[in-house]
């Protein structure tokens, strides 16, 4: 499950480095945030340019963009390895991904990760809870 998040690292990773090359700050933006739980406060975000502007139709293609690079990220093994490279904190995080366009409020897309992922130094460690 939480490796989907990762793929989803890896995928932004690789999408911004090789193919995003528009700094433009008129461009609209897509963000893609994970937020842990109920939390609106963003611990990893991402952007990328949107070409498909900041109405309806550009929110869903945000939203669209988004939940395929998570879900090319659950085809990834070190998800949750990545996660945890990125947050350099100790937390255990239940991942839920929002995205959101230019200055609109981040909506939540409907994914979110059933087992948190517990990070110690930056690496993986094991969690016990009776959260399903
Ligand atoms: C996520 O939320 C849980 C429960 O509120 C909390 O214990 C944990 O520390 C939070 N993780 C981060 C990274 O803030
Ligand atoms: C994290 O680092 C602390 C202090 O260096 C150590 O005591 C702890 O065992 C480490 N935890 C893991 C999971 O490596
Ligand atoms: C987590 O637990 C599993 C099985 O209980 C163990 O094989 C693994 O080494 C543990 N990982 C860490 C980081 O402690």
């Amino acid at each position: 499950m939480i490796k989907k998040i990762m793929m989803w690292l890896l995928a932004n990773y690789f999408l911004t480095r090789y193919l995003v090359f528009n700094d433009d700050a008129a461009t609209p933006t897509c963000v893609c945030a994970i937020m842990n739980q109920s939390s609106i406060e963003p611990l990893i975000e991402q952007e990328f340019p949107n070409k498909m502007g900041c109405d309806e139709t550009g929110k869903l293609a945000c939203r669209k963009l988004c939940t395929t690079l998570a879900e090319v990220t659950k085809q990834s093994g070190n998800g949750a390895q990545i996660l945890c490279q990125q947050l350099m904190r100790d937390a255990i995080v239940t991942v839920n991904l929002f995205s959101k366009v230019c200055d609109a409020p981040f909506e939540h897309t409907g994914i979110q990760y059933e087992k948190p992922v517990c990070c110690e130094n930056g690496s993986v460690c094991n969690v016990t809870t009776t959260q399903s």
